[in-house]
């Protein structure tokens, strides 16, 4: 059986079941934003049509002043992608043919960029509830030339903040190898520690981010790189002119412009990821540290959590599957923070489960 790579496009999941996709689904599997795009987006879409007519700035220049004012820093430190996926892909080309190291579990966007590259990779496994292990991973560097980092880590939800982070940066400056933090998810946690002010120090820092889950818009594709300026400059040298088109970049300005969009998102987060925790707890499934908007839930009875899985599409509920997840590989179930009358519903179907087959721990 071939399961998809990712979450999102539950047609693909059914059909790799083997089950008939329901007229009435929840899809727990892709991470956004349970809030959705912020409303300037919808109030303002009929304008975007007036862009459509001209070439986009090749250079997304005024987005990429939007993103250094926020951020602090200066607008050629900063590239703008087709998505977080499209930095990725550049960043394969960068380090093609080099020695990597990948933190696993992670995004399987990286490992795809590196082996059509044809770097030589090498895995640093999280396991015991995924903490990073600093001596460990450390001792993993020697003749490494780049190292990806998810964090907050796809497919767990932990956060790593700077007290693993920057004892790893300074390693990494020492063994000259570049550290490739991906931080897709980073907004959508409160305790985050910035990373950027440590751009100047380290030149061998790489800062990823997407703006497609924040703000809910991954039809539209939109993220950004911050790194060194010649890093940069080779990077955008890969990229295809107009990669990023005008549509994205005006509703990227817009979003950027809605702190309020994501003040608001945290806090339903929060109080959303407490009730799910409270009941999980009650009802006996084991579930991962997740700081941010979705988190690894295992039925602790089941070591392959297929039965599980199955039981949930039946009902309509798409749970991201982890088969292709190194260290994971079907023994947990990922699920995206949704909506709260959505989440009831999972925890209906849940609660379900758990009647047919109860704990005996
Ligand atoms: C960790 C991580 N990085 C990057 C991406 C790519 O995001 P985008 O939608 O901006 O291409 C994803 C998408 O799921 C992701 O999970």
């Amino acid at each position: 059986m071939t399961w998809p790579s990712h979450g999102s496009n539950p047609q693909y999941l059914y059909e790799a079941a083997g089950l008939t996709l329901p007229e009435c689904l929840i899809d727990f599997s892709a991470n956004i934003n349970p809030l959705g795009p912020p409303a300037v987006l919808q109030k303002h879409w009929g304008d975007l049509f007036h862009g459509i007519g001209t070439y986009p700035d090749p250079h997304t220049a005024s987005l990429k002043v939007k993103i250094a004012n926020r951020e602090g820093i200066g607008p050629e430190r900063i590239l703008i992608g087709n998505g977080g996926a499209e930095i990725i892909s550049l960043l394969g080309r960068l380090i093609a043919e080099k020695k990597v190291l990948i933190v696993e579990p992670a995004f399987s966007e990286y490992e795809k960029a590196c082996q059509v590259n044809n770097c030589d990779v090498s895995y640093y496994q999280l396991s015991d509830g995924w903490e990073i292990h600093l001596h460990d991973l450390i001792g993993k560097l020697q003749g490494m030339d780049a190292v990806f980092l998810c964090n907050p880590n796809n497919p767990t939800g932990m956060y790593y903040g700077t007290d693993i982070i920057l004892p790893l940066l300074k390693a990494c400056k020492r063994e000259n190898c570049l550290l490739i933090v991906d931080e897709a998810f980073y907004d959508f946690t409160a305790e985050y520690e910035p990373l950027v002010p440590y751009l100047k120090e380290f030149p061998q820092l790489i800062l990823m981010r997407s703006l497609t889950k924040i703000f809910a818009i991954p039809g539209i594709r939109l993220g950004y790189l911050m790194a060194d300026r010649s890093l940069v400059e080779k990077l955008s040298a890969y990229q295809p002119h107009w990669s990023v088109n005008s549509v994205a970049i005006q509703a990227g300005e817009w979003c950027l412009e809605d702190e309020e969009h994501i003040s608001k998102m945290i806090q339903f987060i929060q109080s959303e990821r407490d009730v799910l925790l409270r009941f999980y707890q009650e009802q006996h499934f084991e579930v991962s540290n997740s700081a941010i908007n979705f988190y690894l839930l295992r039925d602790p009875q089941l070591n392959d959590q297929y039965p599980l899985f199955e039981f949930l599409l039946k009902q309509g509920i798409v749970p991201r599957h982890t088969f292709n997840f190194p260290g994971l590989e079907g023994r947990w179930l990922r699920f995206a923070i949704r909506t709260s009358v959505e989440n009831r519903k999972l925890m209906e179907a849940m609660k379900a489960w758990r009647r047919l087959n109860p704990s005996f721990l």
